[in-house]
């Protein structure tokens, strides 16, 4: 039930929200005579759908000591079953198109079990191992190559065949200006070198709103980072290891990303050229950070519904990420995936490809 930090959720609050999106949507509006498994669940479930009812504050899901976890799995088994049995019936699209969303769903939060599981033992002063088989550090065996990319008119966003999230849509054509991008992602060795040019203390290198962050949160490196005897080090799911210099540097905000790239005098690639030269990667498995604002595409329709509260509402204040990374379930992420944070938020698996104009 730990919440170190708002952004993390106790990992068994996962485990019920995930179950009551189910129920919620599915089996709650579809299936005939289904009983809810707890009247209070919905209360204590529901993350952010204000059109669904009232909720726990996201600051105060730590501080649910009920139900336990044995209580949440028999809650997810008692909803398992009754999807067992709707899936049996005869299915519209609308049932289809909603446990699809259901599904992708539970995907995104396993990855949020993940990195917040991560966060909780990361941030515990006996730094405990989660897993002595988990590796989190991955080396880049690219040399540093520029894709380069033509001045142009390209598609963007998602074609409509198949699963997509709305806020991939609709499919549209954006003007680019000629530029090139990394083939490969920003390594612990490459910022190390900005650590030790004093990158973390060169005011004219952040935005205003990193430089505050920096100041108040006293950040002079990636998070899980810490110096001992003048040796790098970082914590990781199987404990702490030596930081690797041809490692991938993970764990950093946007504003620490766009500093670097001020620094060694590059920029972060928008999502459009992201998304144009991504067929040419080799992906490092990090979310990559990139200069745009979360915001609609031209002619994004929100759903109607709760549903509409799922991606629409986020669209202020945060950058895009691209990509996936090593918690992202298979099959979950897509070339035109957008995946959303604030500026300072970094306990994701995060990383930075550099860009330039040419
Ligand atoms: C896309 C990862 C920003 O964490 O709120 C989970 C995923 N959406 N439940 C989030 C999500 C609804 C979302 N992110
Ligand atoms: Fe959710």
């Amino acid at each position: 039930m730990v919440q170190p930090i708002v952004d993390v959720s106790p990992p068994k609050w996962h485990l019920g929200h995930t179950t009551w999106f189910f129920e919620e949507f599915v089996l709650s509006k579809f299936y005939k005579g289904y009983k809810r498994f707890h009247d209070h669940y919905a209360y204590v479930f529901n993350s952010y759908y204000e059109s669904v009812g009232k909720r726990v504050v996201r600051t105060d899901r730590g501080n649910l000591s009920r139900p336990c976890v044995e209580d949440i799995y028999k809650y997810r088994s008692y909803v398992t079953n009754h999807m067992n049995e709707f899936l049996n019936q005869t299915l519209t699209k609308e049932h289809t198109e909603i446990i699809e969303i259901g599904i992708h769903h539970e995907k995104q939060h396993q990855e949020l079990l993940l990195t917040d599981i991560k966060y909780i033992l990361g941030n515990n002063p006996l730094l405990p191992v989660y897993d002595i088989d988990a590796i989190d550090a991955l080396v880049e065996p690219q040399n540093q190559e520029w894709i380069e990319v033509p001045e142009g008119i390209y598609k963007i966003g998602h074609s409509n065949e198949g699963f997509s999230y709305d806020n991939e849509k609709p499919q549209h054509k954006v003007y680019v200006e000629p530029y090139s991008i990394s083939n490969k992602l920003v390594t612990n060795g490459e910022w190390l070198e900005f650590i030790n040019d004093n990158g973390y203390n060169q005011v004219l290198l952040w935005h205003t709103e990193g430089w505050d962050w920096v100041q108040k949160n006293n950040i002079c490196a990636p998070h899980y980072w810490f110096n001992e005897n003048n040796q790098w080090k970082h914590y990781t799911l199987n404990g702490v290891q030596n930081i690797d210099p041809k490692a991938i540097v993970t764990h950093i905000s946007y504003f620490e990303a766009f500093a670097f790239a001020q620094w060694c005098k590059k920029r972060v690639p928008t999502e459009f050229e992201w998304e144009i030269a991504a067929p040419n990667f080799n992906f490092g498995k990090r979310w990559e950070w990139t200069e745009s604002a979360y915001l609609p595409y031209p002619n994004y329709q929100k759903p109607p519904g709760a549903i509409g509260e799922y991606n629409g509402k986020f669209m202020v204040n945060q950058k895009v990420l691209r990509g996936y990374s090593i918690a992202t379930p298979d099959h979950h992420a897509r070339l035109t995936y957008r995946n959303f944070f604030h500026a300072p938020l970094r306990w994701q698996f995060t990383g930075l490809r550099l860009a330039q104009s040419i």
